[in-house]
C-alpha cells in the first residue's frame, strides 16, 4: 500500500472515497464537511439525521456521491468525545478506515488526519493513522485456498499545509513499524511444523543478509561447549534440534549498545509435564519474543538509529520424550548456577537463564527481554497487558513511557524479598517454580534475575497476554499482535540521540 501525504481541500480529492472524522462535541458538520454537502446536495446532513449518527466513537456513515463530487464516496467515521482522544484512538480509526475501504472494495481513498488535530498535532496523528492502516489491513491467510484477494493500493493522508514535510517523515516511520509489526504476526502465526528452531535460524540469516547485520547461529554442539545446559535440557525432548541465535545491528556512531532477548519456544507443549488439550492450543506463539526480536531487527534495518543492538534468540521446542529433562533434574547454567526442576512446563525462563548469562558478558548498557513467559502475567493483569519487571527503575521507566505512546499497554510488577524466598530449591541454588502459585509471574522475573550481571540495566517483559488473542481487538486481527515490536523500536530510536 503506498502512503502520500496531501493538504488539498477535501473537495478536490482525486480519490474513490474522502473518509473524514467527527467528534460527538461537533454538533454541525465541519466547515469542509458541510461544503461537500453542499456540492451533494444535503446528502450528508440528510442521512446523518436519518441513521442519528453523532460522532459516536467507531460509528460509521458512507455517503455516496452519485457523480456529483469528485470522489465517489464521503465516509464520516465518528471519533467519539474529544476529551477522551489520544493517538491510539487515531490508530483505531486508521483501521476502521481501512477495514471500512476493503468491505466496500475502495482501494483509494484519502484519510483527513487533520480533523483529529485537537493541538496542532497533525504529523503524530498521520504516523498513528499510518500504523492503524496497516495494522489494520492484516491478514494471516496464506494457507486458504479462497481468500479475500482484494488489497487497497494507495491512502492519501491529509494534513495542514505547513505539517506536510513533518508528516511525510512520521508517516515513513509508522509504515515501517506496522510493516515490521506484520513481519512479526506472520512469523508467530505460522505453526510449530512449519517454524522450528532451525528455520527460526534460516529467518534470522535472510534478515541478516536483507540489511547486513552480523549473525551467528550455534548448534546443538557449540550450545553445549557454551555450557547453556538448562536451555540444553529444554530442547533434548524435540526430533527438532536448537538452535541459538545472535543477531548483530553495529552502526559506525553508536551513542548505545543494547540487548534484545526473545523466549523461542517454537512449540510449547509442556514436556513430561503435559499441557492439557485446551492449554497447549495456540502455543506455536511462544515463539513471539522471538518473532518481535526479529521485527524489531527488521525495523532497525530499515530506520538505522545511532544505537547498537544484539538480538539473542535461544530456540528450543519442548517437548515430552525418552530423552527429555524431568522434575527433580537439577541443571547447571551457563553461569554456574544450580537449577532444580520443579516442572517442565516453565521452560521458558531455562532457556532465557543461558540467553540472559551469554548477553551478560557482551556487557551492554542495557538489557531488554520479551517472552511469553507465564499464564500467572495474564491472571495478574488480563489477556491485552504486559507485565514488565526489572532491576533498573529508570530503564523500567523509559520502557513504561515509550509504551504510552505506542499503545501498547504495559504495566510493572513489583520485586520483593518475600518472593525471593519461594524460588529458593530443596537441593539446589534456585527452582524453577515458585514454592506457591501465587505471583507467578514475578518469581518467573525472580528467577531470570539471577543470570543477569547485577550492574547491568535490565527489564523483562512478560507478553503471555498481548502477544495473542483468539477474538481480534482494536487494530488487531485475531491471532498474533506483533506485541511488542513498537515500543522496542521506538525506545532505540530514543536511545539513539
Ligand atoms: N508458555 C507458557 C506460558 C503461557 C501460558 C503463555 C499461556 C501464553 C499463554 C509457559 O512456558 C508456561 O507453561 N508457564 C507455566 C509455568 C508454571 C508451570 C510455573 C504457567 O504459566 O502455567
Ligand atoms: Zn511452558
Ligand atoms: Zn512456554
Amino acid at each position: 500500500m503506498q502512503f502520500k501525504i496531501t493538504s488539498g481541500h477535501l473537495k478536490n480529492a482525486r480519490t474513490k472515497a474522502v473518509i473524514s472524522f467527527v467528534f460527538k462535541e461537533q454538533k454541525k458538520l465541519p466547515e469542509e464537511i458541510a461544503q461537500l454537502d453542499e456540492i451533494l446536495e444535503g446528502a450528508i446532513s440528510a442521512l446523518k439525521r436519518e441513521i442519528k449518527f453523532n460522532g459516536d466513537f467507531g460509528k460509521v456513515l458512507t455517503v455516496p456521491s452519485l457523480g456529483k463530487g469528485k470522489a465517489d464516496f464521503v465516509i464520516l467515521i465518528g471519533a467519539g468525545s474529544k476529551r477522551d482522544f489520544d493517538l491510539d484512538k487515531a490508530r483505531r480509526l486508521g483501521a476502521a478506515a481501512v477495514r471500512k475501504m476493503r468491505n466496500m472494495k475502495v482501494d483509494k481513498a484519502m484519510i483527513d488526519a487533520e480533523a483529529l488535530s485537537i493541538k496542532d498535532e497533525d504529523p503524530d496523528i498521520a504516523q498513528a493513522i499510518t500504523e492503524g492502516v496497516i495494522l489494520g489491513n492484516y491478514r494471516f491467510d496464506k494457507y486458504m485456498s479462497k481468500k479475500d484477494e482484494f488489497e487497497p493500493k494507495e491512502v492519501q493522508i491529509r494534513v495542514k499545509r505547513k505539517y506536510k514535510n513533518a508528516a511525510e517523515e512520521k508517516v515513513k516511520i509508522g509504515k515501517i513499524l506496522a510493516e515490521a509489526q506484520n513481519f512479526t504476526r506472520d512469523l508467530v502465526n505460522e505453526p510449530g511444523n512449519v517454524i522450528n528452531p532451525q528455520k527460526l535460524a534460516e529467518i534470522a540469516e535472510e534478515l541478516a543478509k536483507e540489511y547486513g547485520f552480523e549473525v551467528k547461529i550455534y548448534d546443538e554442539d557449540e550450545i553445549e561447549k557454551m555450557g547453556m545446559n538448562a536451555y540444553l535440557a529444554v530442547a533434548r525432548g524435540s526430533a527438532n534440534p536448537p538452535r541459538f541465535i545472535h543477531l548483530t545491528y553495529k552502526p559506525k556512531k553508536a551513542k548505545k549498545e543494547i540487548a534484545l532477548v526473545g523466549k523461542g519456544l517454537t512449540f510449547d507443549s509442556g514436556g513430561l509435564n503435559i499441557k492439557p488439550g485446551d492449554y497447549m492450543r495456540w502455543m506455536k506463539s511462544d515463539k513471539a519474543g522471538a518473532c518481535a526480536v526479529l521485527g524489531i531487527f527488521k525495523a532497525i534495518g530499515e530506520l538505522k538509529p545511532d544505537v547498537a543492538v544484539h538480538g539473542v534468540i535461544a530456540a528450543a521446542e519442548n517437548m515430552p520424550d525418552g530423552k527429555s529433562y524431568r522434575p527433580d533434574d537439577i541443571i547447571v547454567a551457563k553461569n554456574g548456577v544450580s537449577i532444580e526442576i520443579g516442572n517442565t512446563d516453565a521452560e521458558g525462563r531455562l532457556t532465557l537463564a543461558d540467553a540472559l548469562c551469554y548477553v551478560s558478558e557482551l556487557k551492554p548498557d542495557a538489557i531488554i527481554d520479551m517472552a511469553t513467559l507465564t499464564g500467572a502475567c495474564i491472571v495478574a493483569l488480563g489477556e491485552y497487558t504486559a507485565g514488565v519487571m526489572g532491576n533498573n527503575q529508570r530503564l523500567i521507566n523509559q520502557v513504561l513511557e515509550t509504551s504510552e505512546k505506542t499503545g501498547e499497554w504495559m504495566w510493572q510488577l513489583p520485586f520483593n524479598d518475600m518472593l525471593r524466598e519461594h524460588i529458593k530449591a530443596p537441593n539446589a541454588d534456585v527452582y524453577n517454580i515458585g514454592t506457591t502459585r501465587y505471583g507467578g509471574a514475578i518469581t518467573a522475573g525472580l528467577f531470570l534475575e539471577k543470570f543477569v550481571d547485577k550492574n547491568i540495566p535490565w527489564v523483562h517483559i512478560d507478553i503471555a497476554g498481548p502477544a495473542h488473542n483468539t477474538k481480534g481487538w482494536y487494530y488487531h486481527p485475531k491471532g498474533a499482535t506483533g506485541f511488542p515490536v513498537r515500543t522496542i523500536t521506538t525506545f532505540l530510536m530514543e536511545n539513539s540521540k
